[in-house]
């Protein structure tokens, strides 16, 4: 068995969970190879959710690791963006500055093709996706025969029982670009959905916090500031003790599978209805004879989530 690095790339809208998903993915480097970040318009517009993500890999001191800009806007419906869950910069709370890395002259779309493209059959490369599937869904239209090559596509976004964060059916990522997310659904790729019934269950509270603020390193400062700042708006929103932690569900799945449980079903996109767009229709009951196109997760070993993370984040000085 090839016990070396995974090869990935993280397609991301930076965001402060976004952010701590990446924190995770660069501080795993003996698991996993990040051939590079690419970045989508979602959370904030693309020059923020660019510039967010070159902060990171500076916080991280992982300048090898390329920042790729992407498409500024969904493939067929305007741009809507989430200032008022993440603030204005989109990592508020981070008390991070601006970035002196600039990003690749190349476009994510081109970068990530190529990629898939070069990557050897023995080690196909795997897309992590954190953000709107802009990049994704327009990568496998322009040169449809990545889809063949890539590993799988794991990726944050939908819902089923648990409904939708940004419209009561939507989540937020399926929302900005149901376009995008149907072209993905039904690429033919293998897929992993971890939707917000996964990261309804991954639930910040003051402790897991003062965990990170108790690294006392500047990536634990970062990460308790951002998790601060997004509950502030979670915990008025849904009422509990803390916020949902996200993306980082992606890159744990990655690093450690067993601390998630789901089942392989059918998972189509609304593309039509303005009432239910993007929505993600998950066959979970097998009442239809549709393919099942999807591995979709529902439940998450919460304790060990965090423990994974924590000792992650603490490995970044
Ligand atoms: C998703 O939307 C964004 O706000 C988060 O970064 C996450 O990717 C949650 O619905
Ligand atoms: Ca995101």
């Amino acid at each position: 068995m090839d016990r070396s690095p995974r090869p990935i790339i993280i397609d991301t809208d930076p965001g402060q969970d976004d952010a701590v998903a990446l924190i995770l993915a660069l501080a795993s480097p003996d698991e996993l190879d990040v051939l590079g970040i690419t970045t989508v318009a979602g959370n904030v517009p693309l020059p923020l959710t660019t510039r967010n993500a070159l902060a990171i890999v500076e916080l991280c001191q992982r300048s090898d690791v390329g920042v790729f800009a992407g498409c500024d806007r969904p493939m067929e419906r305007p741009l809507v963006t989430a200032e008022h869950v993440h603030g204005p910069t989109g990592l508020d709370g981070s008390g991070l500055g601006h970035p002196t890395l600039e990003p690749s002259k190349t476009h994510a779309v081109d970068f990530i093709i190529a990629k898939i493209q070069e990557a050897s059959p023995a080690r196909p490369v795997t897309l992590c996706a954190l953000g709107p599937l802009t990049n994704v869904a327009t990568a496998l239209q322009t040169a449809p025969d990545i889809a063949e090559r890539i590993d799988e596509i794991v990726m944050m976004g939908g819902g089923f029982f648990e409904g939708g964060n940004i419209t009561p059916a939507a989540e937020f990522n399926m929302y900005v670009d149901p376009q995008a997310a149907a072209v993905v659904f039904g690429s033919g790729v293998p897929l992993v959905l971890m939707p917000l019934d996964v990261t309804h269950q991954a639930l910040t509270s003051p402790t897991r916090i003062k965990v990170f603020r108790d690294l006392q390193t500047q990536a634990g400062m970062s990460v308790a500031g951002m998790l601060n700042f997004s509950e502030r708006f979670d915990i008025n929103k849904y009422g509990g003790i803390g916020a949902p932690l996200h993306d980082p569900t992606v890159l744990a799945y990655l690093l450690d599978p067993q601390l998630f449980g789901g089942k392989t079903c059918n998972v189509e996109i609304e593309t039509s209805s303005e009432l239910t767009m993007g929505m993600t229709v998950v066959d979970w009951w097998k009442v239809t004879e549709r393919p099942e196109n999807c591995l979709v997760m529902n439940t998450i070993d919460d304790g060990g989530f965090f423990d994974l993370l924590i000792k992650g984040i603490g490995r970044i000085g």
